[in-house]
């Protein structure tokens, strides 16, 4: 055995090649899993303990040991090595620095890095989706405000990205909202099968030492242990799982991005980004460009090839573990520090960006977006849809000939367009008034519009309330 500190070497004859311990080595991406990994050896010496392979006092010692070691690693004062393999031989040298080798060598008794591993990046992921959570909230929450800020302002809804229907502004931006709480719900769902701990299923099998899963389970805070040793170590679809919400995250931060960057430029003019979210040009002086909203639609691709990667890994694997799996753990890890990076920037940029309210009011009605509103008035009068759908469609075909809009056309002109539209059809010709009258659950009306207002606060309470 080459290095002391293998945690596999004694049936080989020499050490690993450079380039093989170079490929292997893992600490330099999964030390960020130290304090996890310490958190599972003081829940498995429990177990040992338990079961009778340390005494009272030996697990004293070695807890002991340990709460030490994390002090360390908090600390910076213990690091990995360039000759340990992964951040599980780096602790186990750690802790036979400060326990000594006869202690700190009784401890990966009845487990493997395999199930060690497993359970690690579930805990792991667990306490990253209370970071994503609350980076979530915050949006939403801000999101709220701007919306609350901006009650009845009209502005153009689109689909096929031409003039639809009018809208309320709020309505629009809290269609940015319910998709990042479906993120957060999903979040909370992912945590029903994280929650399970892999220890004691050992390589693959389980262990011939009697160690109490469901102990081990309850120190670290899961609900119990996994049900199938094999499934235990050679599943990730919970890391695949993570990944995918991370991904649909990044997604939704896109499409809001998109509009954005669209928002603010000349020729839409709907915002203006404030200065310390937006960026310049070396060479244009004029320039204010959206770089976080870019970044945010740029990283998206990221983080899809970070869920695809894995997925991609995982395809065609054999059970039980296969060191394939290690490859999950830059993905996942990469996909959350660029979430965590972006999230506060985006808040910002959405906390602060200004909207242009009389542009909005002003664009809100072209394009003919109140036909839909002279086609329902047609209804009302018992005009069946397919007739009225037809008799809007030539007063719009009239207007556009005659360059007008639809409540500039002459009472005589819609009578040769057909009888039924009467002069008191201008009565529904209003952005306000076509607002108002979409009352209907989850529609634009400002009432409902104030409902969704009611149900996110619950979600996203007002902050410093
Ligand atoms: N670093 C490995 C992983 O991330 C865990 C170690 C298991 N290695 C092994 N040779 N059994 O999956």
């Amino acid at each position: 055995m080459n290095d002391a500190n293998s945690l596999w070497g004694s049936r080989f004859e020499g050490g690993p090649s450079a380039s093989l311990a170079a490929l292997s080595r893992s600490v330099h991406f999964d030390w960020r899993l130290a304090k996890y990994d310490i958190a599972g050896t003081r829940a498995h010496i429990k177990a040992l303990m338990s079961a009778g392979y340390l005494t009272s006092l030996e697990h004293e010692k070695l807890d002991r040991s340990l709460v030490e070691l994390a002090n360390r690693v908090e600390n910076g004062s213990f690091v990995a090595k360039q000759s340990d393999e992964d951040v599980h031989s780096a602790l186990e040298r750690g802790l036979i620095e400060i326990a000594g080798p006869e202690l700190g060598g009784k401890v990966r008794a009845g487990r493997s890095r395999n199930d060690q591993i497993a359970t690690l990046i579930r805990i792991y992921l667990l306490d990253q989706s209370e970071v994503l959570h609350r980076l979530v909230i915050d949006l939403i929450e801000v999101i709220l405000t701007r919306s609350e800020e901006h009650l009845g302002v009209a502005m153009p809804g689109r689909t096929h990205f031409q003039h639809a229907q009018p809208i309320l502004l709020s309505h629009h931006l809290l269609a940015h909202a319910w998709p990042l709480v479906r993120d957060l719900e999903r979040l909370q769902d992912f945590k029903k099968r994280a929650s399970l701990s892999p220890y004691g299923a050992g390589a693959l099998a389980g262990n011939t030492l009697g160690l109490d899963p469901n102990l081990v389970a309850a120190e670290l805070g899961l609900q119990g242990p996994t049900q199938n040793s094999i499934d235990a170590t050679a599943s990730r679809d919970v890391v695949a799982e993570f990944l995918f919400i991370t991904t649909l995250m990044s997604i939704n931060l896109s499409r809001f991005s998109e509009e954005i960057i669209i928002w603010a430029s000349a020729e839409f003019d709907y915002i203006k980004l404030h200065d310390s979210f937006s960026t310049g040009s070396s060479i244009m002086p004029q320039k204010k460009n959206p770089d976080i909203a870019e970044l945010a639609r740029g990283k998206s691709g990221r983080l899809i090839g970070n869920l695809t990667g894995l997925l991609a890994t995982l395809k065609g694997l054999p059970l039980a573990y296969n060191r394939d799996l290690q490859e999950d753990k830059e993905p996942v890890f990469d996909s959350i520090d660029q979430l965590t990076l972006l999230l506060p920037a985006f808040t910002g940029m959405v906390a602060t960006m200004q909207f242009n309210r009389n542009r909005l009011e002003m664009l809100a009605p072209l394009g003919f977006s109140l036909a839909t509103d002279v086609a329902e008035w047609l209804v009302k009068k018992k005009v069946p849809f397919r007739d009225a759908h037809e008799i809007t469609g030539k007063l719009v075909s009239w207007c556009e000939q005659h360059m007008l809009d639809l409540h500039e056309v002459a009472d005589a002109d819609m009578a040769a367009i057909s009888p039924m539209l009467t002069p008191d059809v201008r009565d529904v010709l209003s952005v306000g008034g076509s607002i108002k009258a979409r009352t209907g659950a989850g529609a634009t009306a400002l009432p409902r519009v104030l409902d969704q207002i009611t149900a996110l606060r619950k979600i996203a309470p007002k902050r410093n309330a």
